[in-house]
């Protein structure tokens, strides 16, 4: 992890802080407290996604040592910055596995950085949770790893049927960002559904994740004259996109996935993401539980009055099953956490209630946002 020289100082104060209060370091059960990783993004390409995770993260730890603790201990949250950097991510949960002896580790939002890491808490048989990645095969790692989130399948399926029914949409386009096993995968089963309800895919093109010119694909995307285009990627890239295919006079819907949603696709799109959709997780617009809307307003209330995005609430709802687990565990060993993180049922959460399934993913709902005016609008809730 790279620091920079303020945060390094607070590093250091941290470091004799705990060490001061910390008598034993390890293993991570044994000492003061119950010592929980977290991987995130919270520097580079897609840093939002990290920060909003771990500010919701945070705060579920918090909340939770506020009201004293699991197994009457505090839980002591680890988060390493993954730097959307391939090859940080295993180094930094080797770390946390190795060094820091933590019991479980939260994260990443990116299903890439999700499946680089996934591998290495299976071997060591530390439960691993993460709030957000959407790809099929990050639990298919192992028995160890497990997400409080929905799977690409079902979003795939959701966009499909919403350009189908609600863009009437016969003829579209879908470009890919060939680095992101996330984007591959949304594409494959948003194209199996669309053409499952006799839809046709006009043109397929591909762009990496880190460009920032994409006008030659979607001179090509005009040609094929589609109906709409589907964009399964993150959100830089996809406002990039939209102001390009703007300039270009493409003047169809495009629309995501939950890998849209930050506050820079604002910034970055402009006027240009006007009319476009995407699908997510969680929306502070659509009408939540009792706990969804104290959510929102304790969120404000710590973090300078921002409003929560769905990563933010699934960060939230990863570290509440974890400590709901490691209660009903009764110890904090890996392998009985891991048990009883499986046997997660209708656990009241942010999000949704959450249920772990047999494949240890969560069945959840979906929304679907428009934007409008500069900001999003909720259009509608989709069941699984
Ligand atoms: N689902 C995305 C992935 O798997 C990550 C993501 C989640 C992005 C939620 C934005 C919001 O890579």
């Amino acid at each position: 992890m790279k620091i920079w020289h303020g945060q390094f100082l607070a590093a250091v104060a941290a470091s004799l802080f705990l060490a001061g209060c910390n008598q034993s370091s390890a293993p991570g059960a044994g000492g003061d407290t119950i010592k929980v990783g977290e991987f995130a993004s919270l520097t580079g390409k897609d840093a939002t996604f990290g920060i909003s995770s771990h500010e919701g993260t945070l705060m579920a730890v918090e909340e939770i040592n506020a009201a004293g603790g699991v197994l009457g201990k505090k839980l002591e949250l680890l988060t390493e910055d993954t730097q959307c950097k391939a090859g940080e991510s295993a180094t930094v949960v080797n770390k946390l596995v190795s060094r820091d002896n933590v019991v479980a580790i939260l994260g990443e939002v990116a299903s890439s950085r999700s499946l680089e890491a996934a591998p290495i808490c299976q071997q060591n048989k530390i439960p691993m949770i993460s709030p957000s990645s959407t790809n099929p095969d990050v639990t298919k790692t192992g028995d160890y790893i497990f997400r409080v989130c929905f799977i690409d399948p079902f979003q795939g399926t959701v966009m499909a049927n919403f350009a189908t029914k609600t863009l009437k949409a016969k003829r579209v386009a879908v470009f890919t960002d060939v680095k992101s096993d996330y984007s591959k995968g949304l594409a494959k089963f948003f194209k199996e559904q669309f053409k499952a309800n006799g839809g046709e895919i006009v043109v397929e093109l591909d762009y990496n994740g880190g460009d920032k010119d994409f006008k030659a694909q979607l001179t090509a995307i005009k040609a094929a004259n589609p109906d709409g285009v589907f964009v399964p990627g993150y959100y830089t890239e996809a406002a990039l996109i939209c102001v390009q295919a703007k300039q270009l006079g493409v003047n169809v819907p495009l629309f995501g996935g939950d890998g849209w949603e930050s506050e820079k696709l604002f910034e970055i799109g402009g006027d240009a993401i006007e009319g476009n959709y995407l699908s997510t997780h969680y929306s502070p617009m659509a009408a939540g539980s009792d706990l969804s809307r104290k959510f929102v307003a304790n969120y404000q209330k710590r973090w300078n009055g921002k409003t929560p995005d769905a990563l933010a609430a699934c960060g939230y709802d990863s570290a509440l099953v974890l400590a709901d687990a490691i209660k009903r565990a009764g110890s904090s060993d890996g392998q009985k956490v891991r048990d009883a993180i499986a046997a997660t049922k209708d656990f009241p959460a942010v999000t949704s209630r959450i249920t772990i399934n047999e494949h240890r993913d969560a069945t959840k709902s979906a929304v679907i946002l428009r934007i409008k005016g500069g900001k999003y609008e909720y259009l509608e809730t989709v069941e699984p």
